[in-house]
This record gives structure tokens, C-alpha cells and sequence, in this order.
């Protein structure tokens, strides 16, 4: 707006489109005297102003995101029959990054996973995959999640983060060492979102046109081409612009400079689940690609910024649940969790109605029998509320076994995942270190975990790292506690507590 479009402006309006009368000055008893309470349009403000904030994700609190595409370049319709998936299917999607420790305002570069949320708007409903920068995860047990989160989140007493309890956590659950080692290692500090790949993370299924199942994973390979920070880099730019990486995004596209991703999937033919040589469910595990090579599918492009963020980033809604025809889940006990998880937590942080908001809406027509609730917008009008009704309202009855399930029996337990002959926490992460970091890579490793990362970590929890990175490998385990002894040596008081 000009200046003069400011001097001849026609004026705001109140909420119900009467003229407001200032947006500038309060109504007062004369210029010095007091304010009054029926100036409705000053209490309005003042009460709307109390309310404009909606609760922050807990977790994935800090994040941005951005519009785009979904493009299928190749044929994998012998494994899903889902419509976005079919050659030359598109779709309209919305894609959110995130940090997950870090609250609404805390920096985008501190060592951390990145949450990679897309929602894909199709022809058969919206499908989501809430995925992450890792194709791994910390804990295979949904009990487990919210004592993770609390761990990585702040101490009760001062509310500062605290390294002890967060190694604390993990010594305790050595099945966090693979997420752990990829976190601490290179590729846990990506230089921008665009520079980072995202993964489904979990197991999910396809189900193909003659009602064939397959497991599958999913890979979003940036290519941008993958760019990392060092630690001191990192650290500098967290006091510099603590927005940094939102900032980047946004900018970016502002640009024209639309950023692109290849999906990718392994595929495992159903029944070879049964007897695959570590558990294909456990999400602290990754696929061999040999056994299950990369199969590509199509391209993801980001073109468009959003205009409102809190409209279209801050109020929108993901769930690992929301699937469509031809996909569905899995085994993965962290994933059936989740399916209840998200739209709880939304119906919490945003209102029972979420869904109703434009950018969770699907782009197909809804016919839901859930209705009413507070800020209700859609409505079925006056068509029967219930099923079955005679009143020509359509409704669903399905019976039998479904596309996308799966057998299961035995008694109620509350149990580990069985064993398979080759399920281990350190093998995995053993061969990170070992094959697929280089030495630097290596050398990076050490420093990182025992310089800033195991300060402040008090005995028993100091040696139970130790034996933890022992278990990873006995030589990177060997370097990280000479180097912190050596360091405690040098300097008594710090960080090894009364051990
Ligand atoms: C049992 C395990 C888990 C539970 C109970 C859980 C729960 C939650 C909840 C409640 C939120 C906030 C949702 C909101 O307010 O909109 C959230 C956000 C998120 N979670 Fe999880 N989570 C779990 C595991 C995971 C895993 C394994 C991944 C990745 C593979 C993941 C990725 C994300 C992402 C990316 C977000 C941010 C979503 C957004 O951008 O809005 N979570 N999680």
C-alpha cells in the first residue's frame, strides 16, 4: 500500500464488518481521561490478541514449509494401485520441515533429526507421510516415545537442555544407537532443508490393482546435492539467524529456485517379511539395498511459498494414519501408534474441526459422519446425520479382511519384538562408522560426541556411553573415552560430576 493509498483509505472493519471506528486511538474521557469499556473494537482487539497463539507441536515445534508437486515418472503399478502413484499421476502437496527438541523459537541449526512431513493432496483423499531426515529412529517401542522426547526436551528444575539426561535415555535404550550414530555423525547437521534428504522412515505396504501386498520404504533423495555444517559453522549461524533455514527456504523459492527431490522405494514381496533376517518392522533398522535395491518412482518439487504461515504452516495438520487405496500400514508397532497419535495432538493443539481448514482439506468432496463440534464450517446440511438411513445419504460398509491388513494371532503380551537371527542393536550403527564414514568422517565422530556432547555427563551414565560407543565400535568407543578422560584430566571440574 502507498502512502497515499494509506491517506485515502476506506478503513478497517470490526470481526462483523462494520466500519471500526480507530485502529489507532482508544475511546477516552476526554484526551487525558480514562478508557472505556464499551469501546467494543479496543476489547475486541485486546481479547483476540490473548487468543491468537494455538499450543506448539510437541514435538517438531519449529519448522516451515512450502507448496509443490508430486510428479510419478515411472511405472510401479505392479506394486500399488494408489491414483498418485500411477504413471503420470500428479498431485498437489504440502511439504513442512522441522527440528524436533527445539521449541517455536529455537534455532534451525542445532544438532538435531529434521522432521520431513508431506502431505499429499490426491485424487482419492490426502495421503500423508510424516517422515524424517533419517531412515532410522531412536526407540522401537511407542511406551518409550513421550520418556524420549521429555529426555531430549528441558530439566524440571531450571528448564535448561541437559546432556546428561539425554545420554541417560539412550545408554538406557541401546537400540537408540543407530539414530544416535547418524545424528552425531556427518549428516546429522544438514546446511539447509533443501540441502537434506527425507525418508518414509517406517515399513509401510502397497497394495497393487489385483490386491497383491508388498512392504515397502521410502527414500527422497535431495538433488540439490546433499551440504552439510560443521559444528562451528553450525554454532555460529544459530546466534547469527536463528531462522536460517526457514529463512533459506522461503528465499529460495521466492527465488524461482524450486528445489527437487527423487522418491525412490524398496520394495519387499510380502511374504519374504516372515522370515527376512532381522526384523523388516523394527524402525531402528534399515533395508539392505542389496537385498532390496532402489526402485524410482517419481519427483517432488517445491514451487510455491505459503502466504499466510500461520494459516497454512502453523495450523497444518499431518498423520502417518491419513492413507488412501493402495497403501496402507504396517507391522511397525511405533507406526500403529502414531496412526492415533497426530490427530489427537491436533485436535488438542487446533480444535476438534482441523481438518475443515483449508490447507487440511483434501481437494476431493467429503462425505464424513462426524459433524458438528466447536467452529464447525462444512456441514451436510439437512441430510440424515446417521448410517444407515433411508434418507439417500451414502455411507460405507466394508466386511471381511481388508486390502491393507495383515494376519496376526497369539496372546495379549507386553514383550519386545521376537528376536531374529540376526536382530542387534550395534551392527548396523557398526558398519556407519566402519563403511560408510571415511576417516575424517570418523575423526568428526569423536570429536563430536566427546567434546561438547558428553560435557556435563555424570558417572554412571559417563561409562555406560562408553561401553555404549564400545559396542558401536571398540576403536571410535576407545578414542571418545581417552579423549574425554584426557579432557577431565586437564580441566577436574568439568563435566564429570562426582565420578
Ligand atoms: C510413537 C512414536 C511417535 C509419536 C507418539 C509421535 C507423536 C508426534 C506428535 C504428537 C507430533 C505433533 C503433531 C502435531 O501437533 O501436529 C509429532 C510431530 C512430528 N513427528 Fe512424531 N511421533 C512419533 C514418532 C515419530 C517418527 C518415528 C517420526 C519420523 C519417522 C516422526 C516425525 C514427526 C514429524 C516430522 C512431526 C512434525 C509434523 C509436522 O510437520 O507438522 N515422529 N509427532
Amino acid at each position: 500500500m502507498s502512502s497515499d493509498d494509506r491517506k485515502s483509505n476506506t478503513g478497517s472493519t470490526t470481526s462483523t464488518g462494520a466500519p471500526a471506528p480507530s485502529d489507532r486511538n482508544s475511546l477516552t474521557v476526554g484526551p487525558d481521561g480514562p478508557i472505556l469499556l464499551h469501546d467494543v473494537h479496543l476489547v475486541d482487539q485486546l481479547a483476540h490478541f490473548n487468543r491468537e497463539k494455538v499450543i506448539e507441536r510437541q514435538p517438531h515445534a519449529k519448522g516451515a514449509g512450502a507448496f509443490g508437486v508430486f510428479e510419478t515418472t515411472e511405472d510401479v503399478s505392479r506394486y500399488t494401485k494408489a491414483a498418485l502413484f500411477q504413471p503420470g499421476g500428479k498431485s498437489d502437496l504440502l511439504l513442512r520441515f522441522s527440528t524436533v527438541a527445539g521449541e517455536m523459537g529455537s534455532p534451525d541449526t542445532w544438532r538435531d533429526v529434521r522432521g520431513f512431513s508431506i502431505k499429499f493432496y490426491t485424487s482419492e483423499g490426502n495421503y500423508d507421510l510424516v517422515g524424517n531426515n533419517t531412515p532410522i529412529f531412536f526407540v522401537r517401542d511407542p511406551m518409550k516415545f513421550p520418556h524420549f522426547i521429555r529426555s531430549q526436551k528441558r530439566l524440571p528444575d531450571s528448564g535448561l537442555r541437559d546432556n546428561h539426561m539425554q545420554w541417560d535415555f539412550w545408554t538406557n535404550n541401546p537400540e537408540s544407537a543407530h539414530q544416535v550414530t547418524y545424528l552425531m555423525g556427518v549428516r546429522g547437521l544438514p546446511r539447509t532443508w533443501r540441502h537434506m534428504n527425507g525418508y518414509g522412515s517406517h515399513t509401510y505396504m502397497w497394495i497393487n490393482a489385483a490386491g497383491e501386498k508388498f512392504w515397502v520404504k521410502y527414500h527422497f533423495h535431495t538433488q540439490q546435492g546433499m551440504a552439510f555444517f560443521s559444528n562451528a559453522e553450525a554454532q555460529d549461524m544459530a546466534g547469527a539467524d536463528a531462522d536460517f533455514h526457514r529463512r533459506d527456504l522461503f528465499d529460495a523459492i521466492a527465488r524461482g529456485e524450486h528445489p527437487e527431490w527423487a522418491l525412490s522405494v524398496q520394495v519387499m514381496p510380502y511374504a519374504e517379511a516372515k522370515d527376512y533376517r532381522y526384523n523388516p518392522f523394527d524402525l531402528t533398522k534399515v533395508w539392505s539395498h542389496k537385498d532390496y535395491p532402489l526402485i524410482p518412482v517419481g519427483t517432488l518439487t517445491l514451487n510455491r511459498n505459503p502466504e499466510n504461515f500461520f494459516a497454512q504452516i502453523e495450523q497444518a495438520a499431518f498423520s502417518p494414519g491419513n492413507t488412501v487405496p493402495g497403501i496402507g500400514l504396517s507391522p511397525d508397532r511405533m507406526l500403529l501408534a502414531r496412526s492415533f497419535a497426530y490427530s489427537d495432538a491436533q485436535r488438542n493443539r487446533i480444535g476438534a474441526n482441523f481438518h475443515q481448514l483449508p490447507v487440511n482439506q483434501p481437494q476431493v468432496p467429503v462425505n464424513t459422519y462426524m459433524f458438528d463440534g466447536p467452529m464447525a464450517y462444512q456441514n451436510s446440511g439437512d441430510a440424515p446425520v446417521y448410517a444407515a438411513n433411508s434418507g439417500g445419504r451414502p455411507w460405507s460398509d466394508k466386511t471381511g479382511v481388508m486390502d491393507d491388513s495383515w494376519e496376526s494371532d497369539g496372546e495379549m503380551v507386553r514383550c519386545a519384538y521376537t528376536l531374529r537371527a540376526e536382530d542387534d542393536d550395534f551392527t548396523q550403527p557398526g558398519i556407519m562408522v566402519r563403511e560408510v564414514f571415511n576417516d575424517a568422517e570418523r575423526d568428526a565422530l569423536v570429536e563430536q560426541v566427546s567434546g561438547s556432547l558428553l560435557g556435563g555427563v555424570r558417572s554412571p551414565v559417563l561409562e555406560r556411553a562408553f561401553e555404549y560407543w564400545k559396542g558401536i565400535d571398540p576403536d571410535v568407543g576407545r578414542r571418545i573415552e581417552e579423549k574425554v578422560r584426557a579432557g577431565a584430566a586437564s580441566e577436574p571440574a568439568a563435566g564429570m560430576g562426582e565420578s
